[in-house]
């Protein structure tokens, strides 16, 4: 995993996350989050991470066809930057396995921090050296893309699920953890946090 270029989870490199542990425990209290939906999210990493390419084919489809969001991923000259796409498509891969399955821990807090930071000025397109034109990603646009990120990984979760596993929870516990993610991800956004 580490050979990934960028890839720094658990890495000295990332910065300390402002966000304390008992903070992550009232937030996750807050989502109703259970020890049925830690099960199921782990369940749903064992389904959802072998086919991380296809995913990642319906959503980069999602913002290649979308002006607004694609346009984030902008070089030099205002188009779309392949090479840029290229090397985040490597990590969001990644994501997708430590979304369900990693430890809920500080290692796992400061990687949220260090993606946050690479989604607003402070560090979007430094990992990959890009000369963008496109300083941050609207924070309104990383709320709203919990819905397409949730929604489309259920054929992804049914095609693969055996006789005991429950659909409904993988969805609830993925559903979950992606609204943790993106309500992490919006703090060094927002006042008042
Ligand atoms: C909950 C919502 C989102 C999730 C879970 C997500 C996930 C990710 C992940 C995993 C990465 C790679 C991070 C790394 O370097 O390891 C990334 C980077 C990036 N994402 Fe998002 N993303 C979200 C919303 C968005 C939206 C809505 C846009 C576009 C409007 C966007 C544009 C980007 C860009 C441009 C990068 C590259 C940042 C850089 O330069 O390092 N993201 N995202």
């Amino acid at each position: 995993m580490t050979q990934v270029p960028g890839y720094s989870y658990g890495s000295p490199e990332n910065t300390t996350s402002p966000v304390s542990l008992t903070d992550l425990d009232q937030l996750k209290a807050t989502l109703l989050w259970s020890d049925d939906d830690e099960r199921w999210r782990r369940r749903a990493g064992e389904l959802l991470t072998p086919q991380a390419e296809d995913i990642l084919d319906v959503w980069y489809g999602f913002v290649g066809s979308s002006p607004h969001l694609v346009s984030t991923f902008s070089g030099a000259d205002g188009q779309p930057d392949g090479d840029y796409l290229a090397a985040v498509r490597r990590r969001f891969a990644l994501w997708i396995h430590d979304t369900c399955s990693r430890d809920l821990d500080q290692a796992w807090l400061d990687q949220q921090h260090e993606i946050a930071l690479r989604h607003t000025a402070a560090k979007k397109s430094a990992t990959d050296g890009v000369n963008s034109t496109s300083a941050e990603v609207p924070l309104r646009y990383l709320v709203a893309f919990i819905v397409p990120l949730t929604v489309t990984v259920e054929p992804f979760l049914s095609s693969k699920a055996g006789p005991d596993d429950d659909v409904a929870a993988m969805m609830t516990a993925w559903f979950k953890a992606i609204t943790l993610t993106a309500t992490l991800w919006s703090q060094p956004y927002a006042d008042g946090w």
